[in-house]
């Protein structure tokens, strides 16, 4: 399926996808309080907020693209406060958030310099010390994969990007891509995993927490 723009296809499966990549509480749990003011980014339908709800948190906002996400996140779980943003802004204060979720989002982000846009909008709301948990998806070396980056390649020219049939546009990342893009954070947790993908696949994946510098 062909779709003019990729927030078109995240509406379209806005009330069909359940997201995969888990939040590992322990990892981030040291490092916030329960008054931590909490922002998800590219949150779909609040299933991450909405654990941070039930371990006690209530300064938490999402913010994502696709209207019907935020609509479907707001059915499930009305109090949380998410809201629908454009162009990888988030229309809120410097330096006023403690934390940024940043999961499976920076895949649906084919263009360097879109990524590093919204990973300098994180850089800008986060508060001195302020930190981004960061979930994404690394390349594979299967041949399913393979196959799907050459042509990917052939077609956008970044290695890495591929299309799904069902009209999605992703990309797995290179760790050195990853490095780039996190290089303005202190490491805090820097870790390779096995992530489940929204389709019921495997994939190589990052767990990055990081220290706004
Ligand atoms: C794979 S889903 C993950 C959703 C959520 N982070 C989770 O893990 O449950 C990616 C989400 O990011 C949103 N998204 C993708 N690119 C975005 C962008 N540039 N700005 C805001 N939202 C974006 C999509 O609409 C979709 O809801």
């Amino acid at each position: 399926m062909h779709f003019t723009s990729q927030t078109d296809y995240w509406n379209s499966v806005a009330k069909s996808k359940e997201f995969t990549t888990n939040l590992n509480y322990g990892l981030i749990s040291p490092f916030i309080k329960q008054e931590s003011n909490i922002v998800d980014y590219g949150c779909g339908y609040g299933r991450t907020l909405n654990e941070f709800h039930e371990k006690g948190f209530n300064n938490l906002t999402g913010f994502d693209y696709a209207a019907e996400m935020i609509s479907s996140g707001k059915k499930r779980f009305p109090f949380l406060n998410l809201k629908v943003c454009q162009d990888n802004k988030m229309g809120i204060l410097s330096d006023s958030t403690d934390l940024v979720l940043l999961f499976a989002v920076l895949t649906c982000i084919i263009d360097d310099e879109k990524q590093q846009e919204l990973m300098d909008e994180i850089q800008r709301v986060l508060k001195p010390g302020g930190l981004i948990y960061l979930n994404d998806f690394l390349l594979n070396d299967d041949e399913r994969n393979l196959n799907r980056y050459e042509i990917g390649f052939e077609k956008h020219g970044t290695y890495g990007v591929f299309e799904l049939t069902e009209g999605a546009i992703l990309r797995h990342h290179d760790p050195l891509r990853m490095k780039e893009l996190t290089k303005n954070f202190i490491p805090v947790v820097d870790e390779k995993t096995i992530f489940k993908t929204m389709n019921g696949h495997t994939s190589k994946g990052i767990i990055f927490i990081g220290r706004k510098r």
